[in-house]
């Protein structure tokens, strides 16, 4: 078989290139049979593979060939274990295998802007480190298995509402701080296959059609070397799409883009040489399946179903446990309350369903773990899928906890109501819902919360409680994982991947979020999730990083190895983590890092680095990490780059956002200097801050306090015209020495300042 790409595309007719860019139907892209091209199959993920059974003409969400349902980002990513996610990932490889899927679609990693965001429960985390660093194991687990991942939405696609059709008006800063961060790692580390363009459009411009993006960052800036492919249905103008830099547009459309790229290179405003370089990839894309296509390949469903389990054990977050009602005993009397006791919310809605090969069933696995299961008493509480409050049941519910030591309520979010298309309109769980655990709460204290939700939510009855339990959107096997945790079988090791406000108002976007009409403007800036709370001195709910476990660690003998570093040198980074309770447990060490003193406004701390760890009670062990210039850096706008700003950093080590534990202070200094040019405009007090400069700016408004008429002396005027001096323009010293200091000596000491250095 002919596998030089370049080769095959000069033979093809113009007819079939066009072919190439654009699908055969949802589901397959062409291939050119006279040349051995075949056609290939993608598949939506991305916690498990949704392979449309029979035909591939229509977008058939809910009629998949059954795969493991593995836990939604969302919950994967409180594992903070990226060792979980590549595994997870070479999972959902092996199936792609043996499916002859050659890309499956996933995973996403677009930020949490706001927490009603409806595909949250499909993304990481709010902050762009985590969120990257978790893709990339993910698509490096996928593609080890020779299945190609498609990292998506790539950019700014932070909503659902009018997800086709908003623009997102966002600061470069932002842009790059944030939002681009969050696929970055996941495309240097990750290497995806391909890239999806989002929906939305960008400061004006689509994303599928955006060189920027898709030109200089994501192929100049972070050699991106694999296919760009729409969203469905994502492509406005296919020829500017492929101008831009877009190779596949995907669903097929019976042709309609054929002709549209045919028309466009015959009337030359679409060069041939671009559309051939386009093709060529899509070719190599094709025989990267073809040649690392496995024959035969099985896997074990039962095996798969177990790592579901482990993954969502380890993705499950203990939020509360006051006076350590958790574990229970197994000899325990439990009230299970909750119809989703019964049906468990494992996965959220829209094209990431998957049809599961089973389901846990949580009262079930919570009677395999109990003593006695005669101990164990089960009452509905609510109806799910309405939000109206059943007497009946609630009372029974309320019978039952009175009956037994403790209750363990199941909540969560409804079918529907968390799901591609539509963003959430609150953050309450149903009204049933919340009544029930009020009442429950009322007649028992000991009461357990366990909530299946794809994205934070507020709750007003945190205080009515005494422990929650967050499983999230956790997969199939969400059932057997909870009873785990909750009879103490596995310690719980999660932390949030993102804060849960006390209240929707407090969100940073909520001003902004979804935006008027088709405009979003990203008001909030950089200050997305806790990077806004700790700025503002707010306190969440629950914090960025948080989660508790059945056993404490101790934070000891924070070391850097330096003291001082330029931002091309690394520090490596050292603290001691020791197992201080009784159980063997894994911690999740979090470093930040602050900038003490900066011009530019910056957060008050950002996860640079995390580590999970797994102890014996009493065994300790030194995590190192290494930070670079990255860790110190912002996004300069003017130089269009990463910048540090010279001088003193806090390199913060804890258990979350909120407890940080070991602080040391590194200086790190830039090799970079800005450079500033100076006009008319700008102000004295910037001048005096520059050592060329400072002098003469010194001598001159002297001599203008004089011709004020301040005497020499006069510190408390001198002070004052020191600050006022320091607001002023430069050409302020011409109008107010009327005329002594020139307008041309104003440009001949301007010419001096901006000269280029000299360099002995
Ligand atoms: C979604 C993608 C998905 C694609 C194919 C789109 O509507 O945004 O995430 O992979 O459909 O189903």
């Amino acid at each position: 078989m002919n596998r030089d790409a370049r080769k095959l595309v000069a033979q093809m007719t113009l007819e079939e290139k066009a072919g190439m860019c654009s699908g055969l139907d949802v589901w397959h892209l062409k291939g050119v049979e006279r040349l051995d091209i075949p056609s290939i199959m993608v598949a939506n993920g991305p916690n498990g593979l949704h392979k449309q059974a029979g035909s591939s003409e229509g977008l058939n969400m809910g009629n998949g060939i059954p795969s493991t349902c593995f836990p939604s980002a969302a919950a994967l990513a409180s594992s903070w274990n990226r060792e979980l996610l590549h595994e997870v990932g070479v999972a959902l490889g092996e199936v792609c295998q043996a499916e002859d899927v050659a890309v499956l679609l996933g995973p996403g990693t677009n930020i949490k802007r706001s927490p009603l965001g409806g595909r949250n429960f499909e993304y990481f985390s709010e902050d762009p480190y985590l969120s990257s660093e978790l893709a990339a194991s993910q698509i490096q687990g996928v593609q080890s298995q020779g299945v190609g991942a498609s990292l998506k939405h790539f950019a700014v696609n932070n909503q659902e509402h009018r997800r086709m059709s908003y623009d997102a008006s966002i600061d470069q800063r932002t842009l790059h701080e944030i939002y681009l961060t969050s696929f970055e790692g996941a495309v240097k580390k990750g290497q995806p296959w391909t890239v999806m363009t989002a929906y939305n459009k960008i400061n004006g411009q689509y994303a599928s059609q955006k060189e920027y993006l898709i030109g200089d960052v994501l192929r100049k800036e972070w050699g991106f070397d694999g296919v760009v492919v729409s969203d469905w249905g994502a492509v406005d103008q296919i020829a500017d799409s492929i101008a831009a830099g877009l190779e596949l547009e995907m669903p097929g459309n019976n042709g309609l883009s054929e002709k549209k790229i045919i028309q466009a290179v015959q009337n030359e405003t679409l060069p041939v040489e671009v559309l051939d370089l386009a093709v060529e990839r899509v070719v190599q894309l094709i025989f990267r399946h073809v040649d690392n296509k496995k024959e035969h390949v099985s896997f074990d469903q039962e095996d798969s179903h177990r790592l579901a389990r482990k993954a969502a054990g380890e993705s499950i977050v203990l939020l509360k446990n006051s006076n350590g009602v958790l574990p229970l005993e197994k000899s325990s009397k439990v009230a299970i309350i909750g119809a989703m006791a019964q049906n468990p919310k494992f996965q959220g809605s829209g094209s990431a369903i998957v049809v599961p090969t089973q389901v846990d069933i949580p009262l079930h696995e919570m009677k395999q773990l109990a003593s006695n299961t005669a101990n164990l008493s089960y009452a509905p509480g609510y109806i799910l899928d309405t939000e109206e409050v059943d007497n009946r049941l609630m009372e029974e519910a309320k019978r039952a906890a009175e009956e037994a030591d403790i209750a363990v309520i199941y909540a969560g979010i409804p079918d529907g109501f968390e799901s591609e298309l539509s963003d959430r309109r609150h953050l309450r769980l149903p009204y049933n819902q919340e009544q029930l655990i009020e009442a429950v709460a009322s007649v028992h204290n000991k009461v357990v919360v366990v909530l299946m939700n794809g994205s934070a939510l507020e709750m007003p009855w945190v205080s009515s409680v005494s422990a929650i339990v967050e499983a999230y959107f956790g997969g199939q096997a969400i059932g057997g994982a909870l009873a785990d945790i909750l009879y103490g079988e596995v310690n719980p090791s999660g932390k949030l991947a993102e804060t849960f406000p006390e209240k929707l108002e407090d969100n940073p976007s909520f001003l902004s979020f979804p935006g008027e009409g088709n405009r979003v403007v990203y008001k909030e800036g950089i200050f997305v999730g806790y990077r806004y709370y700790d700025k503002k001195k707010m306190t969440p709910l629950f914090p960025f990083g948080h989660g508790l476990s059945y056993t404490t660690f101790d934070y000891s003998n924070l070391k850097l190895s330096r003291s001082h570093m330029n931002d091309t040198e690394t520090v490596e980074v050292q603290v001691t983590v020791t197992n201080t309770g009784t159980r063997s447990g894994k911690e999740t060490v979090q470093v930040y890092v602050k900038d003490m003193v900066s011009t530019v406004i910056r957060p008050d701390k950002e996860l640079r680095e995390f580590a999970k760890v797994d102890l014996e009670p009493g065994e300790q062990t030194t995590v190192t990490f290494n930070l670079d210039k990255r860790a110190f850096a912002y996004y300069n706008v003017e130089l269009k780059d990463w910048h540090v700003e010279s001088g003193e950093f806090a390199v913060m080590v804890g258990c979350s956002s909120r407890d940080i534990f070991q602080q040391a202070l590194l200086e790190v200094e830039s090799t970079v200097s800005l450079r500033q040019t100076y006009t008319r405009n700008s102000l004295l007090g910037e001048l005096m801050n520059n050592p060329a400069a400072a002098p003469m700016i010194q001598a001159l408004t002297q001599n203008f306090q004089a011709s004020m008429g301040i005497a020499e002396g006069d510190e408390k005027m001198s002070k004052i015209m020191q600050a006022a001096l320091g607001a002023m323009p430069l050409r302020s010293l011409v109008s107010f020495s009327q005329g002594a200091f020139s307008d041309e000596m104003l440009e001949h000491l301007l010419s001096q300042l901006n000269a280029p250095a000299t360099h002995s």
